[in-house]
C-alpha cells in the first residue's frame, strides 16, 4: 500500500466529518491551532469513549448516564469485559455520526503507568493469526498486545454484523488510556479482516505503543488522531530511551485549552505532548482523565 501522508489524512478525515476551511498545513512538522469547529468534531468521540467505561449490561440499554446519553441515537451491537481481568468494550452504529463505533474501556492512572513504566516491559510481534501480514520487526508492548487478543475476534464479529446491519461505510475506534492502546491495535486489526469500508482511530490519552518500525507501520497504514490533555504523562511513556515511538497524528490540549496538532511522530514541538512535558515528574496525573473539551473519562 502507497503510504499515506498523515496530514492529507487527518485534513480528509476532517473534511469528511463536514468541517469546513481546514487550515493549509505547508510543513510537516509545522504545528496548527484547531479552530472551534474542528475541536468540536472530536465530541461525539470523547462521549463515545468516556462511556466504554460503563458496565455493558448498562450499556446495553444505551441510558447510562451523561456521556452515554449524549449520543442519544446510538444503537448498540455487542459488548463484553468485566471491567476487571478484561477491559469493557461495545460495538454500535452511530446514525448521526454514520459510522459502525468500536470503545475500549480504560484504566485509572496508576494502573496505566504502572503497565507503560514497568521495568520489565517486554516488546513482541504481534500474532500473526490475527495480524496477518505484518513484519515480525513491527514490535508492540506485550501488555498492550495481550489486551487486545483477549477481545480481538469478538469485537471483529460484532463489526462485521454492525456493517451488514446498517449498511455501514465507515468504522471508528475509539478508546481511552489502556483501551486507546486497545483502540490502536484494533484500528490495525480490523483492516487486515474487513474490506469495503474506511477506518479511522480516535484514541484519548494513549502511551506509546510499540516501536519505530511500529509506528512506521501506523503512519502508513492507519488513519488515526490520539488527543493528550496538558501535563498527562501518559502521553509520554513507555520512554524512547526503551525504543518505544509515538505513532503520528497528536493533538496536545494545551492549559490554556486551545488544542494543539502536532504533525508527524514524536513532535518536539514546546507545545506539544514531548515538549510540554519533558519527563513524568514534570507531569500531573490528574490530567490523564481530561477533560477533553469537557468530557471526563468514566461513565457519568
Ligand atoms: C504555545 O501556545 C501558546 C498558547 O497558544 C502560545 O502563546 C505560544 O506562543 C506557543 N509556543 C510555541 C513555542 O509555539
Amino acid at each position: 500500500m502507497a503510504k499515506l501522508n498523515f496530514v492529507t489524512v487527518f485534513l480528509a478525515t476532517l473534511a469528511a466529518l463536514g468541517v469546513q476551511a481546514v487550515p493549509m498545513i505547508e510543513k510537516r512538522q509545522s504545528i496548527t491551532t484547531l479552530t472551534s469547529s474542528q475541536v468540536a468534531v472530536f465530541k461525539p468521540f470523547s462521549w463515545f469513549a468516556a462511556t466504554a467505561y460503563c458496565d455493558p449490561s448498562v450499556t446495553k440499554t444505551w441510558t447510562c448516564g451523561t456521556n452515554c446519553n449524549a449520543n442519544s441515537d446510538f444503537i448498540p451491537v455487542a459488548s463484553g469485559g468485566d471491567g476487571s481481568s478484561i477491559q469493557f468494550w461495545y460495538v454500535g452504529y452511530s446514525p448521526s455520526q454514520s459510522t459502525v463505533v468500536v470503545a475500549h474501556q480504560g484504566t485509572d492512572t496508576s494502573q496505566i503507568e504502572a503497565l507503560a513504566t514497568d521495568a520489565e516491559i517486554v516488546r513482541g510481534s504481534l500474532d500473526s493469526t490475527l495480524f496477518p501480514g505484518i513484519d515480525s520487526s513491527v514490535g508492540v508492548h506485550d501488555g498492550f498486545r495481550d489486551e487486545q487478543a483477549k477481545t480481538a475476534t469478538q469485537v471483529l464479529a460484532a463489526v462485521k454484523s454492525a456493517i451488514s446491519a446498517h449498511g455501514a461505510t465507515k468504522v471508528t475506534v475509539v478508546g481511552h488510556s489502556l483501551g486507546a492502546a486497545i483502540a490502536l491495535l484494533d484500528g490495525i486489526y480490523l483492516p487486515l479482516h474487513i474490506t469495503g469500508v474506511t477506518f479511522k482511530t480516535i484514541a484519548y490519552g494513549m502511551p506509546r505503543v510499540g516501536n519505530q518500525e511500529f509506528a512506521d507501520y501506523v503512519d502508513a497504514h492507519i488513519s488515526l488522531t490520539h488527543i493528550n490533555n496538558k501535563d498527562d504523562i501518559v502521553p509520554i511513556v513507555p520512554g524512547r530511551f526503551l525504543d518505544f515511538a509515538h505513532v503520528p497524528g497528536e493533538i496536545h490540549i494545551l492549559n490554556d485549552l486551545s488544542w494543539i496538532f502536532c504533525p508527524g511522530q514524536d513532535n518536539e514541538d514546546a507545545n506539544c505532548t514531548i515538549g510540554y512535558v519533558p519527563n513524568i515528574f514534570s507531569g500531573d496525573t490528574d490530567d490523564h482523565s481530561g477533560p477533553y473539551d469537557g468530557v471526563k473519562m468514566g461513565c457519568s
